[in-house]
């Protein structure tokens, strides 16, 4: 058997289904370009059919990307499928990717469909999908839950009218390892062509177990993974990307498989895709956490002295996680700044780079070293850029444990200068009011986070907030997520709210 597994990304399409998040087009195809250089072989960009934006979206990836396959999902239904194949025109290698949902539980309460009408349905759409596609993948959806007999009817159909790959998935991450790895064995013996076409596995990760019911699927013959980067996704969210790619490596002599990725650029993608999609890692994630390589007994320190492997499976070098050195400084040039910025996974335009660069001068002369998880957060940054219609010149603070917090912001409109002040509950409240009574839009804070991007006492503070405005023409609230990063915590509030508000008005 071909020891080769595709990795199928779907973090622009299941796991922009993550609640709260919003990508833009911009930022859509800054993660599609990083993906591209992490050397996925498959980017599921979109789904044509759902929204003008997804449609853009697919229709954009695909006219960039040429060595990955690009892929849009979409119903057994002819209006779905020829968006698909319109959005997917420009690509050097289009994929169409049909579903539909094949348990009785789906058929019965949301299609209202008879097994017999559900493989008409699906011969029809695949049959359409390839009339206009020569690639075309064909998923039933929520298969763990299904009769595998009528599974295997369902794909051995889509295999006879031209689907090269199908897709068994765990929609609902409610299968255990012993009973994904049976149903894909049985599923290989059964399904009529099944030779004459790629096995794939989906898995999502509502008890925990979207990686292990993968990598299980891909010990007994699975040889495409569809997963996204962080594991973000609906509800728990997918199977993440780094832990399959690394668990494929790490444990090859196991899984007797192997995959394409560019490991060296797990890091900067990861991080990428937190910064854009607002979630952050959690420290103890495994592979891209901020503890994953770190000791804290003095048994563990001393036993990585001596040999590392003692207590490390993997090398963080071959993930690209920055050496906490200091690679550049505050009399660092722009040309030490570009290779640093391209070495760590970023290509800027002329444009982005003079943009990037004065961020780095700003922040190299408050913060003596500048490291390369600096210049990641920095970098990933500023895809959040939008048009600077308001801009913050200075803010100034007068708070205490017994005193009412004040702010005055001071904003630059325009050609305008305005200053407002305002009290609050804390500080940043009171700045976040100053801020409102400035722009005059009714914004509401929705979420608001904080993390030290490195250690120290000159740690770099990275601030992501969400927001809605309501525009107040009777249209639903705009939501938009915003970042701010500095030394100074309450500046990066400010640069986050305001850069929030930025986004609300240009999108
Ligand atoms: O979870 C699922 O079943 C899906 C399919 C549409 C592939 O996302
Ligand atoms: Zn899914």
């Amino acid at each position: 058997m071909d020891d080769r597994v595709l990795i199928f990304d779907t973090t622009l399409r299941d796991g922009e289904q993550t609640p709260g998040v919003n990508l833009n087009l911009t930022e859509k195809l800054e993660i599609a370009r990083h993906l591209e250089r992490l050397r996925v072989d498959v980017i599921e960009a979109g789904f044509a059919g759902a929204s003008r934006g997804d449609f853009e979206a697919v229709e954009a990836v695909s006219r960039e990307t040429r060595s990955s396959v690009v892929c849009s999902l979409a119903r057994c239904a002819p209006v779905d499928i020829e968006r698909a194949a319109q959005a997917l025109s420009g690509a050097a290698r289009p994929r169409i990717h049909v579903f539909l949902a094949s348990s009785a539980l789906h058929l019965e309460k949301k299609l209202r469909m008879t097994p017999d009408q559900a493989l008409e349905r699906a011969a029809s759409g695949v049959r359409l999908a390839k009339s206009l596609c020569d690639d075309v993948q064909f998923s039933a959806e929520d298969a763990s839950r299904s009769d595998p007999a009528f599974l295997a009817q369902l794909f051995g159909e889509a295999i006879a009218q031209g689907a090269s790959t199908i897709n068994i998935t765990d929609t609902v991450g409610y299968a255990t390892a012993n009973e994904f790895s049976r149903l894909v064995q049985e599923l290989l013996k059964n399904i009529r062509g099944v030779d004459r076409a790629r096995v794939s596995v989906h898995c999502h990760n509502d008890l925990g177990l979207a990686v292990a019911n993968s990598l299980v699927a891909v010990r007994h013959g699975a040889r495409q993974v569809e997963c996204t980067m962080n594991g973000v996704g609906e509800r728990a969210g997918n199977a993440a990307l780094e832990e399959i790619v690394m668990g494929l490596r790490t444990r090859a002599d196991y899984y007797g498989a192997s995959c394409n990725i560019d490991t060296k650029r797990l890091y900067v993608t990861s991080r990428l895709v937190s910064t854009l999609t607002g979630l952050e890692i959690p420290p103890n994630k495994p592979v891209v956490g901020a503890n994953a390589f770190l000791h804290q007994s003095g048994i563990h320190q001393h036993g990585v002295a001596c040999d590392r492997s003692t207590y490390e499976v993997m090398r963080s070098e071959d993930i690209g996680v920055p050496a906490g050195n200091a690679p550049l400084g505050k009399l660092s040039g722009s040309h030490a700044f570009e290779e640093t910025a391209s070495r760590l996974g970023f290509t800027l335009s002329r444009n982005d780079l003079g943009a990037a660069f004065k961020r780095f001068k700003e922040l190299a002369d408050r913060k003596k070293d500048v490291t390369e998880r600096d210049l990641v957060a920095l970098l990933s940054g500023q895809w959040v850029d939008a048009p600077e219609l308001y801009h913050l010149e200075s803010y100034q603070l007068f708070a205490g444990n017994t005193l009412t917090p004040t702010a005055t912001v001071k904003i630059k409109y325009g050609d305008d200068v305005i200053t407002e002040a305002a009290v609050g509950d804390g500080p940043i409240d009171a700045a976040y009011r100053a801020v409102d009574r400035i722009t005059k839009r009714d914004t509401k804070l929705e979420t608001y986070g904080i993390r030290a991007v490195t250690e120290g006492q000159d740690a770099l503070g990275e601030v992501t907030v969400r927001i809605t405005v309501d525009t107040g023409d009777g249209k639903p609230p705009r939501r938009a997520l915003g970042k701010g990063a500095s030394t100074d915590i309450i500046e990066a509030s400010i640069l986050a709210y305001v850069n929030a508000v930025n986004r609300a008005a240009a999108d």
